[in-house]
């Protein structure tokens, strides 16, 4: 793993931006995964800027998301879908045909996670964004989830579920279960780029570069991959020497 520790989150997010600039500029056609949570806003904001400077665009961009809240529809401002539009679609020329985001209604989960892991089988993601859960959970992989998972319905922890209460009025609200990309689907990405910031993040930071590779630490895997790179701010780094 490669480490970048920059001063704050603003750094961290023009860091991020200019790896995807850089793969979007040699591929313009690139496959992005992307992920939701407060750590990639600054990252999808300098896209935006990017964009609006006309030096990037969507056009033939096709983008992955990792997962989204069983139960909620598109429109629901909780969603995962909805975020995306707010922070990132809404403001570029991606094409909506090219956006791909588990569906969290519509059917059984089972059949949402099935249809969203054939799209998977062939979407050939050159890059995937990942955040870290205070557990070390990546995308909705909670610990102990197996690493050879693919797409599946996920009882969120109670700690994410707990992490995640800030955004609905109530714990109640907060969705039960989600749809995510396994940990395999996420292995299959050429490049990753973990991005964590804030001092909450230190400890599962400091676990993922000194602990072991195991299941119960869900981030540890990407030690088994061959590209990855984690960009941190100076508190989320604030444990590592
Ligand atoms: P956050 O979430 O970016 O909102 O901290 C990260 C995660 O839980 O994966």
């Amino acid at each position: 793993m490669r480490i970048i520790i920059a001063q704050d989150y603003q750094e961290l997010s023009d860091r991020a931006s200019r790896i995807i600039v850089g793969l979007i500029t040699e591929k313009p056609d690139a496959v992005l995964g992307l992920a939701t949570g407060s750590t990639p806003i600054g990252l999808y904001q300098k896209l935006i800027e990017k964009y609006r400077e006309k030096v990037l665009s969507f056009e033939k961009i096709k983008t992955f998301n990792l997962d989204e809240y069983y139960g909620l529809s598109p429109e629901h401002p909780q969603s995962y879908h909805y975020f995306m539009r707010k922070q990132l679609f809404d403001h570029v020329d991606i094409k909506p045909e090219s956006i791909n985001i588990p569906r969290g209604v519509g059917a059984e989960p089972e059949v949402l996670c099935q249809e969203y892991n054939e799209k998977l089988k062939t979407a050939n993601i050159d890059l995937q964004v990942l955040g870290i859960g205070n557990n070390g959970h990546i995308g909705f992989n909670e610990p102990g989830t197996p690493f050879d998972r693919e797409t599946f319905v996920v009882e969120l922890a109670a700690e994410t579920r707990e992490a995640n209460k800030r955004f609905f009025s109530s714990i109640d609200e907060v969705p039960r279960h989600a749809i995510t990309m396994g940990i395999k689907n996420i292995m299959e990405a050429k490049k990753i780029l973990l991005l964590a910031s804030g001092v909450s993040k230190a400890p599962a930071i400091k676990r993922l570069i000194y602990g072991p590779i195991s299941e119960e630490f869900p981030a540890s895997v990407l030690k088994n991959h061959p590209d990855v790179t984690v960009i941190l701010d100076r508190e989320a780094a604030s444990m590592i020497k």
